[in-house]
């Protein structure tokens, strides 16, 4: 007999079931609430509410737990290829050396993207935000594949879709980078990693060709995983509502970009270096900004601090502050904002209100110095954040096309006028 809960509503008793998932969490299914009650449920920012069933990715949010289709993160950062882990969230399982080498192989294949799209790229203005260029580039590549955009899509047309997708984002992305700088596009280079290539599209210049440094390609494989999946955040849900329309999945992932550009979501790396550049510029009195950060009446907020979910440490805050001081000490690099983000950390942890509120250092707050310290500039820090999320998106989108779930279509409570007659114009005050 499944487990039910009794909700008594003026006077009568319902029954509804309980869901248990397999990490023994556990949810009232509320499907036929409104239909035998005429109730429905309010909650603000869904911080109470469940989307889904998934597969994909458990977090603990208390015991600071990340795991990929079961593998934690800590294992996946240290042992993994992002390819690897991106066939993983995709697939389910992580690949033998068959699967592999044709997952890298199709998506070597795929890395080109049309040259008209140079185009797309001259017309936006130099300095443009780079998330504003890559929503549009991806979304506008469902226009280069139309057999995407059919709802009745076959395995294989998904499939291909999603490793034009994997292939092609990172070449955008330095597109983007290079239109901002002023310089010539460079070209895929498919003898390279995943992101020994991306390294090489982003820094190699025609009188300066690249040399892929393998700190920094280890590092950024690193930060591609830890930022690869994270159950139902903002961006990820808007991925999967938007798909559940059976909109393509390069409109359903370019929406996500849009999402996570929000300095509350995946903005907050860029947020967080700014933040601590004000401080050092401020003259470092680190206590006159987190009295800042606790005024109700002051609209800031410590960037990269805090969590929806992690009440207690985010695990890849800590395998990125570890990584952070890895990688600097090996690029020969000392960066002073470094220093200001651990004082801070510690400052903070020894204040009540943080304590009390359970706001630790989450994935944004020592991204930053990672990036800083391969030469990405501030702007691309959100773009590096989605170019680790992509996988997540499409596995996400995937599951809920594969589970043929409904439209997203939240309900809401009224609270406007009630039914009045219309004025014309001349009777109006
Ligand atoms: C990401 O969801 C995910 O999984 C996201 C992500 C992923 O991988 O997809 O992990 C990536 O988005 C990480 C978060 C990056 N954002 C930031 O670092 C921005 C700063 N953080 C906050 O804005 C905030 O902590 C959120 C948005 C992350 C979470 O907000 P919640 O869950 O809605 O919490 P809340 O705003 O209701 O805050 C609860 C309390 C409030 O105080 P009280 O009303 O109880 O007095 O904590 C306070 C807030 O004012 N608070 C902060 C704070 N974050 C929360 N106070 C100061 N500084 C902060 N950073």
């Amino acid at each position: 007999m499944s487990e039910t809960v009794q909700i008594i509503i003026e006077g009568k008793e319902y029954e509804f079931p309980v869901v248990e998932g397999s990490e023994q969490e556990k949810a009232i299914d509320i499907s036929k609430l409104r239909a035998q009650t005429g109730y429905i449920t309010l909650d603000y920012g869904f911080k109470n509410t469940g989307s889904t069933k998934s597969a994909i990715t458990y977090l603990d949010g208390e015991n600071g737990i990340l795991r990929y289709r079961g593998y934690s993160i800590e294992e996946l950062a240290e042992k993994a290829s992002f390819l690897e882990v991106a066939f993983l969230l995709i697939y389910g399982e992580l690949p033998n050396k068959k699967q592999l080498d044709y997952f890298q192989e199709s998506i070597t294949q795929h890395t080109l993207v049309h040259e008209n799209m140079k185009r797309f790229f001259e017309a936006f203005p130099q300095g443009a935000h780079p998330m504003g260029m890559l929503s549009s580039m991806i979304s506008s590549l469902s226009t280069f594949y139309p057999e995407s955009q059919n709802p009745n899509r076959s395995v294989v047309d998904i499939e291909k879709t999603i490793h034009r997708l994997i292939a092609k984002l990172p070449t955008l992305a330095s597109q983007a980078y290079k239109h901002n700088m002023g310089h010539p596009t460079v070209y895929p280079s498919n003898d390279l990693s995943y992101c020994g290539n991306f390294l090489k599209m982003m820094f190699s210049l025609p009188t300066e060709p690249y040399e892929v440094d393998s700190v920094v390609e280890r590092a950024l494989n690193k930060l591609l995983i830890l930022h690869a999946d994270h159950e139902q955040n903002c961006s990820t849900s808007t991925v999967r509502v938007v798909g559940s329309s059976q909109a393509n999945l390069y409109s359903s992932v370019s929406a996500g970009i849009a999402a996570l550009w929000g300095p509350l979501h995946g903005g907050a790396n860029q947020a967080v270096i700014e933040m601590l550049e004000s401080i050092r510029e401020d003259g470092g009195d680190l206590q006159k900004w987190i009295d800042k950060a606790k005024d109700k009446n002051d609209s800031f907020r410590l960037m990269g601090f805090g969590h929806r979910v992690y009440k207690n440490f985010d695990p890849r805050a800590r395998i990125i502050k570890k990584a952070a001081d890895e990688v600097l000490e090996q690029l020969g690099v000392d960066d002073p904002v470094l220093d200001i983000a651990k004082q801070l950390e510690q400052v903070a942890l020894n204040d009540s209100y943080f304590v009390e509120r359970g706001l630790y250092p989450n994935v944004d707050f020592y991204s930053g110095i990672i990036y800083r310290a391969l030469n990405i500039p501030t702007d691309m820090f959100t773009v590096m954040f989605a170019l680790g999320r992509l996988p997540g998106w499409i596995a996400q989108w995937k599951e809920m096309v594969e589970n043929r779930e409904p439209i997203g279509r939240p309900r809401q409570v009224f609270t406007g006028s009630k039914e009045r007659s219309f004025v014309v114009l001349a009777d109006r005050d």
